[in-house]
């Protein structure tokens, strides 16, 4: 199985991260983690300052998930022309802006300079494969592999093929970040915001607007979210739970029960204006409570609860082996 999982990585012995800010460098850190040789091209002044920062930072949690977290840079290099980057590289993980003028001009710039079997992957939180290699004169191994903030530690990976993107690049991108430890799951269809941005996104309209309405200020409702669904949903999403607590035919009963009260509650769209007076509002009452804490403090926090969780689910008979 180790054998299986190093063959695949060396397929991909050499990446180019292109565009290395909060999402780039965290790939970066984790793909020379797993030995791969990784060239970085970005044009900001300081960016093998920021990039090493970044391998500083991840070391802690590398080490937690087994992985080796010293002396990355050795297989580390920069290069801020973007076709002298991709030349002879096997994998592209784009992390550039989100914007997609940028993204449809890159993949068009750099087509000419890439090997032909080089596999193509886009961190984008929205912007669909089909639109991103509109330009290109062969878009079949471009497809978004889009990872949950920090990719060196969050496991899922959404992988959303475009319409030109083939079956092979698919089920090669799988391959590749299952290979990183990582939970690909592959998205049927193109839509707007993928999936886990949808839910987060539904769920934070209404966070906002149980704070604008002054049920719950933002950390009583942070905290009403990490002791009850945010905890159930480290283990079950949300249709298993709803499964279990039914009744004794599952779903089936549950919908029974509650389907109808469910499909009513679902036409009710809540009115959230998140203008600048609400916006204000929950910045200054974040700032009154976690807001007091440094970002790099919460991120350590964070990062080690998330892998004592991690941890602790991989001792599960049923959930397999320890993560690594
Ligand atoms: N931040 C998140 O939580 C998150 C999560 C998942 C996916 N994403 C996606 O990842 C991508 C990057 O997001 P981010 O949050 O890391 O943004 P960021 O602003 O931190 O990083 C973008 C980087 O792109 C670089 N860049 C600009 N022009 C460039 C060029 N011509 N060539 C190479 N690099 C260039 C910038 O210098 C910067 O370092 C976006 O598509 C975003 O949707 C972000």
């Amino acid at each position: 199985m180790a054998t299986a999982r190093q063959d695949i990585l060396n397929r991909y012995s050499n990446v180019a991260v292109i565009g290395a800010g909060v999402i780039g460098a965290s790939w970066a850190a984790l793909f020379l983690a797993h030995g791969l040789h990784v060239v970085v091209s970005d044009p900001q002044p300081d960016i093998e300052t920021k990039v090493r920062d970044m391998l500083d930072k991840a070391a802690l949690t590398l080490k937690a998930l087994g992985l080796p977290h010293e002396g990355l840079d050795k297989n580390l290099r920069f290069e801020p022309d973007l076709e002298r980057a991709v030349t002879g590289v096997d994998l592209v993980q784009e992390n550039g802006p989100e914007n997609p003028k940028w993204k449809q001009e890159l993949w068009a710039q750099i087509e000419p300079a890439l090997p032909r079997h080089a596999l193509l992957l886009s961190s984008s939180s929205a912007r669909p494969a089909t639109e991103q290699g509109q330009q290109m004169r062969d878009a079949s191994r471009l497809l978004i592999g889009h990872p949950f903030n920090p990719p060196h530690l969050i496991p899922l990976v959404e992988v959303v093929p475009g319409d030109k993107t083939s079956p092979e690049a698919v089920e090669d991108a799988v391959a590749f970040y299952e290979a990183l430890g990582k939970v690909p799951r592959v998205l049927k269809k193109e839509i707007q915001g993928f999936v886990a941005n949808r839910l987060q996104r539904a769920i934070m309209r209404e966070a906002c607007y149980l704070v604008q309405e002054g049920v719950v200020t933002v950390d009583e409702l942070d905290d009403i979210v990490t002791s009850s669904i945010g905890l159930r949903w480290a283990v079950n999403g949300p249709f298993s739970s709803f499964h279990m607590g039914g009744g004794p035919k599952g779903l089936e009963s549950f919908f029974q029960h509650l389907g109808k009260n469910m499909a009513a509650s679902f036409k009710v769209i809540p009115n959230v204006e998140l203008d600048a007076k609400l916006q204000q509002v929950i910045i200054d009452q974040a700032a009154a409570s976690f807001g007091k804490t440094p970002i790099p403090e919460m991120e350590r926090k964070r990062d080690d609860s998330q892998l004592a969780i991690l941890h602790a689910l991989a001792t599960v008979p049923a959930n397999g082996k320890t993560p690594s």
